[in-house]
């Protein structure tokens, strides 16, 4: 598809060999309703299911044809034919079952986040790489249509140099879907934005500092932070912000991208957050900077949910086959951990946070 001269395209493209077995661990809400249905449509081969919960994991089973729902993570790792983990449990039961999925010799897709601890993130880096298995994370929102696209206009030198980059997200979020979110010290950052400062590093790379505020509503249910403004600074001109309250009761919610460059703007929404987890198609356009100024309007046709769930399990095939990275791979994921690690110091402490003092 052609953008004012610029190639975009929004499908997700799986490898040519897209029949390795996979088995997941966890049958939970984003398995259900994200994971298993992307993984249908593109034909995948999920062979057997286990949950500490064995009437979640039978249930996954029948709803979703899988033929094995089994009793244990040791049943799942012994069978040969699994040759992918995808871990979809909650954050701190997944360390572990990481380190046995590594040991048993599997690939492995984590969720995100990686490690609430940036020492666990780069543990299992280090001992996967030590393993010579990949292990990926489902940082799949590098996938969701807004983001792919802006990613295909930036390499196209659409924008120029980006110097002012903005995501501002307003909604009301169900967190009622996920009680020990909304029982979490740790929040907003943690589970939420760590979305939008993983697409930022992926559309503009690492920044060298972050300054961030973090506060709650009047009342709420939820213990940790629920409304968070995060700044990163780059060593050039480009500052970015990242803007987010949940508590917006109106029917003003929005979310919301843009990024504006020496040579053009890009602006949309991201579907998703209209409605979660129904959402819609996310909306893109862009404008060169040059008379007559005039906005481009960008025909997007795939989904945050399914369709970009899709896309870690693709880029994970594909790194297994080549033998290059999958593009989020654990190892580049670390710098996505430090950032959100770095925006609760900088809260907490006050002051901005250099990157390096997270990663040492
Ligand atoms: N990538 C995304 O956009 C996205 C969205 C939602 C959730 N998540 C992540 O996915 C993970 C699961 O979230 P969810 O919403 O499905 O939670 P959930 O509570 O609905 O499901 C978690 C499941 O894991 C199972 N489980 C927990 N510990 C286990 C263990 N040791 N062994 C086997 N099974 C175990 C539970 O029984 C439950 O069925 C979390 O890490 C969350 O942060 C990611």
């Amino acid at each position: 598809m052609n953008l004012a001269g610029f190639e975009i395209d929004d499908a997700i493209v799986m490898p040519v060999k897209h029949d390795y077995g996979i088995g997941i661990v966890g049958c939970g809400g984003i398995v259900n309703y994200a994971h298993l249905p992307a993984y249908r449509k593109h034909g995948l081969n999920v062979l057997a299911c286990f949950d500490q919960d064995p009437e979640a994991a039978a249930k996954t089973a029948r709803e979703h044809a899988i033929p094995r729902a089994v009793a244990s993570l040791d049943e799942l790792l012994a069978d040969p034919a699994v040759e992918i983990v995808d871990i979809a449990v909650t954050p701190w039961a997944q360390a572990e079952i990481a380190e046995r999925v590594i040991a048993a010799g599997k690939h492995l897709l984590c969720q995100k986040p990686l490690g609430m601890e940036y020492a666990t993130a780069k543990r299992l880096v280090d001992r996967a790489r030590e393993a010579g298995v990949v292990l990926a994370v489902n940082q799949q929102m590098r996938w969701d249509a807004g983001i792919r696209v802006s990613k295909q206009l930036l390499r196209q030198g659409a924008l120029g140099d980006v110097a002012d980059a903005r995501i501002e997200v307003s909604i009301r979020t169900p967190w009622h879907m996920w009680p020990w979110i909304a029982q979490s010290e740790r929040l907003e950052v943690m589970y939420h934005s760590i979305h939008y400062l993983d697409s930022i590093r992926y559309l503009f790379g690492d920044p060298v500092a972050v300054t961030a505020r973090h506060a709650k509503w009047p009342g709420q249910p939820e213990v940790g932070e629920t409304r968070t403004m995060t700044i990163l600074d780059y060593p050039g001109d480009l500052r970015v912000s990242v803007d987010v309250n949940h508590h917006n009761w109106s029917e003003d919610a929005y979310a919301r991208f843009r990024w504006l460059g020496t040579e053009g703007i890009v602006e949309g929404t991201l579907g998703l957050l209209y409605d979660y987890p129904t959402g819609r198609v996310d909306t893109l356009r862009y404008q060169p900077n040059r008379q007559p100024l005039e906005w481009h309007e960008a025909r997007l046709s795939t989904w945050w949910i399914p369709d970009a769930f899709a896309g870690p399990m693709a880029s994970l095939m594909e790194a297994i086959q080549t033998g290059k990275p999958p593009v989020t791979a654990g190892a580049e994921n670390i710098g996505t951990i430090a950032a959100v690690l770095a925006a609760y110091r900088s809260a907490a402490e006050g002051r901005t946070v250099r990157l390096e003092e997270i990663t040492g």
